[in-house]
């Protein structure tokens, strides 16, 4: 069994953040795909990459150092899911595989349908969630015996409330499938429309229920809230300095290098590696990358890129902060704010 892991910069356009490179609880979101596959033995692994390739590569490598073995396949234009299985055709010959959207985060990992998958062996199994708002995503109506009748790409109106999650499991079944469809209304090559040529073509599709937590990291507020759960389930651990005028409260860790100077540091929260924080308030749910410096300020509920810097701000929430970016105060608002951001000022 193989597996396709569709890189953040294959995603179609509308997806604004550079979201390869986002990191949740310090840790690119690509790899907790990778270390979810590897965790069900998979380690033969495609990973389908557009913009922002090279700095994928280079962060992953051979992917050794995560026990798995990557292969980058190269996507030139954002055709749609669908498209990146045609791409992967050599790379997957007649093996099983699974789908894995690498901007998709699934906490309790993918171990149940992988075993229900290697059990029940059908053409296709994906996995599905109750959602408020389904027709922002793939749509699946499921009957009792937990086969899927019907799919539809962002359905206007909804039939079903249950969406689909960016993770699907396949047998070589969906070859001529994906062969056989034509690009949809936004000018892809839908996934969803390939498994509708299954369901159409009497193949044996099924669904699962996801209990776990999971999350689509298209948008800032999505990010956010992925970082909030994955880091309830960090644990203190120290490795840089804190001196004695700082205050660690609940869960903390401090990486390598970094330094803590009469500060406090509300856990959950992570210092990345080389990171100063003087005279600031940070947490809780808190990522500040590596080599930044937050000085004079509070952070909460935040992602600081690494080697960017705040200086003499309080009272940032919600926020996402790039890396290398500067923040600052001064009397009047001075902003330089790159395409398509999002700012929100006190009034
Ligand atoms: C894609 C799929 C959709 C699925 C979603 C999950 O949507 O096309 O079927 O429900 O990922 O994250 P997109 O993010 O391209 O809108």
């Amino acid at each position: 069994m193989k597996a396709l892991v569709l890189s953040p910069g294959v995603r179609p356009a509308g997806h604004s953040l550079p979201r390869y490179v986002v990191p949740i609880a310090n840790k690119p979101v690509l790899e907790y795909a990778v270390e979810n596959l590897r965790d069900v033995g998979i380690t033969e692994i495609g990973i389908v990459v557009g913009e922002g390739g090279r700095e994928i590569s280079e962060l992953f490598g051979d992917g050794a150092h995560l026990g798995v073995s990557l292969t980058y396949l190269r996507q030139d234009a954002a055709l749609g899911l669908a498209h990146c299985v045609r791409i992967a055709r050599p790379f997957l010959g007649d093996d099983d595989f699974v789908l894995y959207l690498g901007d998709n985060v699934l906490a309790e990992g993918i171990g149940q349908i992988a075993d229900e998958f290697a059990r029940l062996r059908p053409s296709a199994q994906v996995l599905v969630d109750k959602v408020a708002d389904p027709s922002r995503y793939g749509v699946a109506e499921v009957d009792e015996n937990s086969r899927v009748t019907r799919l539809v790409e962002h359905p206007r109106e909804p039939r079903s409330d249950l969406a689909m999650i960016g993770v699907y499991f396949f047998t070589p079944a969906i070859h001529p499938a994906v062969d056989a469809i034509e690009p949809s209304w936004r000018g892809e090559f839908e996934i969803t429309d390939a498994l509708q040529w299954l369901v159409t073509n009497e193949r044996d599709v099924r669904a699962r229920i996801y209990s776990g937590f999971w999350k689509d990291t298209g948008e800032v507020e999505d990010v956010l809230e992925c970082n909030r759960e994955l880091l309830m389930g960090l644990r203190t651990d120290i490795q840089g300095v804190v001196d004695a005028e700082s205050r660690l409260i609940g869960e903390v860790v401090v990486e390598e290098g970094a330094r803590v100077v009469r500060s406090c540091i509300v856990g959950p929260a992570i210092i990345g590696a080389g990171t100063l924080v003087e005279e600031s308030i940070v947490g809780p749910y808190t990522s500040i990358g590596a080599d930044c410096r937050i000085t004079e300020s509070g952070v909460a509920d935040s992602i600081v890129l690494n080697e960017a810097s705040v200086h003499n701000v309080s009272g940032i929430e919600t926020s996402l902060i790039g890396r290398r970016a500067r923040v600052g105060s001064a009397r009047q608002h001075r902003l330089v704010v790159g395409d398509g951001a999002h700012v929100d000022v006190a009034a």
